[in-house]
């Protein structure tokens, strides 16, 4: 089976709506065609600050939300990227074929330390999508299902790729990116002209996956749409309701078109309530499983050291073969 690789960072409170949709969906529904690696990336996290014992508890709570959305741990490798040495050392290779002028066009980057101040900002912030091209390439991955603002950071990987392949000879496989076509971008239900995102400006706007039902139903309720009455699917004239229209749709797979159908001369207040019970009625298990999972933390460890033994054999192996490549000198 062709491999596919991907991750998330472990987010403090709870995974929310836009990596449900945007990934973790994607991930459970190739699991089985794949040789699947599902990382939580712990070393991309703290190119952030973190509190320790914080960053714990959101390593296991994140695993514990892959595999209550549906990811089998006994089918594909669920690991902790900090348990896999490799990441970091693939990184550190890889850094020194990367241009500064290439890495520093990183549309993120530039977003992230734009926000923090240069002094704020840290080195490894700018490296990051450096240890991403490494988690990828470690596996021989052919395919990365992520959301559209991962599509940068996947080019990157490519030209990566390519560019150690024609120096050092053909090593990498090029991976491709899978990106959902109406979960490519999930936004802000507050804010609809921004991504949903953990740094939201308001709680509001944010669906957590591990938020209470009721509070899930109350955020799609309090929605911002427009002043029309029309639903429509328009993301320049009406972010809002298409928003709701693409997360009604990812979530029920009835397409964009038969959803304007259907709430034809219906009022928004139809469309949000609705979309409320379908969340509601998706997460709410998902939700549960996950705190089941969390309250035992001992097997939830013994599952992610079993994935990373797995991955580690693997990584390993590539990264010897790069050290080779690249004429380090072996120990005997
Ligand atoms: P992270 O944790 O920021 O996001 C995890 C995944 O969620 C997707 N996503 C969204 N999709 C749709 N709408 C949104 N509003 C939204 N917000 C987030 C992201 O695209 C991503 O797929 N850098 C990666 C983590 C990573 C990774 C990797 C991914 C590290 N190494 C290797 C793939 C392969 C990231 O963005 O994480």
């Amino acid at each position: 089976r062709p491999v596919l690789f991907s991750g998330m960072q472990p987010s403090a409170d709870s995974l929310h709506l836009g990596n449900y949709l945007g990934a973790l969906t994607n991930w459970v529904a190739l699991q089985d065609s794949y040789e699947s690696y599902y990382c939580v990336v712990d070393l991309h996290a703290i190119t952030v600050a973190q509190d320790p014992v914080a960053l714990r508890a959101s390593v296991r709570r994140t695993a514990a939300q892959y595999i209550a959305a549906g990811i089998d741990p006994e089918k594909v490798t669920l690991f902790v990227q900090s348990q896999v040495p490799a990441h970091a050392e693939l990184a550190w290779i890889l850094s020194t074929i990367t241009g500064f002028g290439e890495a520093s066009r990183m549309t993120q980057f530039k977003d992230k330390s734009a926000k923090q101040g240069a002094d704020a900002t840290t080195v490894g912030l700018f490296t990051y999508p450096v240890l991403m091209a490494a988690d990828i390439l470690l596996y021989g991955t052919e395919l990365v299902p992520v959301g559209d603002d991962q599509k940068q950071h996947l080019e990157l990987t490519r030209d990566l790729a390519g560019r150690f392949n024609s120096r050092f000879g053909q090593t990498f496989t090029i991976p491709e990116a899978f990106i959902g076509k109406e979960s490519a971008r999930i936004y802000d239900l507050q804010e609809p002209t921004s991504k949903m995102s953990k740094s939201a400006a308001t709680e509001a706007g944010l669906v957590k996956l591990l938020d209470e039902p009721s509070v899930t139903a109350k955020k799609f309720k309090s929605a911002v749409t427009d002043t029309e009455r029309e639903i429509r699917f328009d993301r320049q004239a009406k972010p809002g309701i298409s928003n709701l229209l693409g997360i009604h749709s990812a979530i029920s797979g009835t397409s964009v078109a038969d959803l304007e159908a259907a709430y034809a001369g219906r009022g928004y207040g139809d469309l949000k309530k609705e979309l409320a019970e379908l969340v509601v009625e998706t997460l709410a298990p998902i939700r549960e499983r996950a705190l089941e999972l969390t309250n035992d933390p001992a097997e939830l460890d013994r599952v992610l050291a079993a994935g990373a033994e797995k991955a580690d054999a693997r990584a390993r192996a590539t990264l010897a073969e790069v050290y080779d490549r690249i004429g380090f000198l072996p120990r005997r």
